[in-house]
């Protein structure tokens, strides 16, 4: 099929990238002419695992192309997927609509005729019932153009892999055709995964997507509040996500408490949510996603009081090495990063503080120019009073903690994100602490589990 993929952010690139792999002729358009020019070069311009391979071999063969013009787009393709971002209004908890908007004034005078457009990007419920007005009043006469909603829950740093293998397919169609359109693209991810297929009305394929996002994020503030409590009855809340987390009604993943969440989606998701449901006159039954925010917020602040206990009950003079900078491992994506929100916090109170991050480097430094950045973690930990482990890159798990300590002013380390083997770092001479393992205070912090083998075993898939 002639597909088009419009907006090639972390979801566009990706989904261009894999419908060209399973057989398509694809198109992907964006407005950013540096970022097509690498795409249409085999060269993703952000980190994402296995996307290179994918790019280089659709592009060679022929399969993969890129424009920046949406007419081109309109004039190309059978079905149009719209993969633009809604960020989080400026002074608003709201989601910006504008460039889904832009797509769809751009696209539809020009769309031929039967074609399909399917939206991917987050948007409030509501939004895709008004996009069909849209169409209707813009698309040529005589042009039966239709609009369908097919929400997307692939996870950054696994998005090749989410994407050829989905849990599920969930597509807010208004006609049958439009269905059977999207059951054609999936076709080799359906045959080879016999993954669910939900065809369902468009605004419960709006809801599903935000709705999902919310409960991920209410699971681990959840976990970060036990964390809280843990602290301060003496528990361990790593064992205590373990215990629960073993009952297959409540799962193991998505509870690992630590900073707290951040990307480009959770929080404003969230956020976007509670003022849909407000325009909707059911603020009431969201109000407790406020409580999820609050508690992810409030975790950037404990990990930063906690550091500076450790260091001693001030930072002024300290040396501080900030192991992490993207808001989760595998990625280069800093929007709203936990890791990068502490380090900042701990600078301005009046540390040095040196950040590593093996592939984040770059937008991090876009986004907060007056951090110290380091190529290495050698660098990062060179005579530091205090090392921060804020993003568990696996390059941190498998540290060497004796060799660390030869480094460092003082062994000393937060772990962020209760990843790191405590035992092993205690035994290299480390003093460590976590957020929610209060018992592990003393000296001996005896009795302290080493993390699950792999870490975070909510990102291992
Ligand atoms: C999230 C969802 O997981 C995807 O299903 C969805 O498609 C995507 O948003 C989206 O809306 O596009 P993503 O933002 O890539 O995916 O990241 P997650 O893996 O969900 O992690 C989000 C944040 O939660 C990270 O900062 C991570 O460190 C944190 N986290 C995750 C925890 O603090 N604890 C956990 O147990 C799990």
């Amino acid at each position: 099929m002639r597909i088009t993929v419009i907006g090639t952010g972390y979801l566009g690139a990706v989904h261009a990238a894999c419908m060209a792999d399973i057989g398509h002729e694809v198109l992907g358009v964006d407005v950013d002419t540096a970022k097509i020019e690498a795409l249409a070069a085999g060269r993703p311009p952000f980190h994402e695992p296995g996307l290179g391979e994918f790019l280089t071999r659709n592009v060679e063969a022929g399969r993969l192309r890129f424009s920046t013009s949406l007419a081109a787009a309109a004039g190309f393709g059978d079905v149009h997927f719209v993969c633009v971002g809604t960020p989080q209004k400026p002074g608003s908890n709201a989601a910006d609509l504008r460039y889904v908007d832009a797509v769809i004034e751009g696209l539809a005078p020009g769309l031929r005729a039967g074609a399909l457009v399917v939206g991917k990007s987050t948007v409030p419920v509501g939004t895709a019932a008004r996009l069909i007005e849209r169409i209707r009043e813009l698309a040529p006469v005589g042009t039966v153009a239709e609009l369908a909603w097919n929400p997307e829950f692939l996870r950054e740093g696994f998005a090749v892999h989410d994407t050829l293998h989905p849990d599920r397919v969930v597509v807010g169609v208004t006609s049958n055709d439009a269905d059977t359109v999207l059951r054609e693209v999936y076709a080799p991810i359906l045959e080879t995964n016999r993954t669910p297929w939900i065809s369902t009305s468009l605004a419960t394929a709006e809801l599903a997507k935000v709705s999902a996002n919310a409960f991920l994020a209410t699971k681990i503030s959840f976990i970060n509040a036990m964390a809280d409590v843990c602290d301060a009855a003496g528990g361990d809340v790593v064992t205590l996500a373990d215990a629960i987390g073993y009952d297959p009604r409540i799962g193991r993943r998505f509870l690992s408490a630590g900073v707290g969440f951040g990307g480009g989606c959770l929080p404003k998701d969230i956020r976007a949510f509670i003022a849909r449901a407000g325009e909707l006159g059911v603020d009431e039954a969201l109000s407790f996603l406020r409580n999820v925010d609050e508690i992810n917020m409030r975790r950037r602040r404990r990990a930063v009081e906690v550091a500076r206990e450790l260091a001693g009950g001030t930072f002024l003079g300290r040396n501080i090495a900030v192991l992490g900078a993207a808001f989760k491992p595998d990625s280069d994506d800093v929007r709203d990063s936990p890791a990068l929100n502490v380090a900042a916090a701990v600078q301005l109170q009046g540390a040095q503080v040196r950040v590593h991050d093996p592939a984040a480097i770059d937008n991090a430094r876009a986004l907060f120019p007056t951090l110290d950045y380091v190529p290495d973690v050698e660098k990062a930990c060179e005579h530091a009073d205090l090392v921060l482990h804020l993003t568990e890159w696996r390059d941190y798990r498998e540290l060497d903690p004796s060799v660390l300590a030869g480094i460092v002013r003082h062994p000393r380390v937060l772990d962020g994100r209760n990843a790191l083997d405590v035992q092993v770092w205690r035994a290299a001479g480390w003093t460590v602490r976590a957020l929610g393992r209060a018992h592990d205070r003393g000296r001996s912090g005896e009795g302290m589990p080493a993390p699950r083998p792999g870490g975070w075993i909510s990102l291992k898939g």
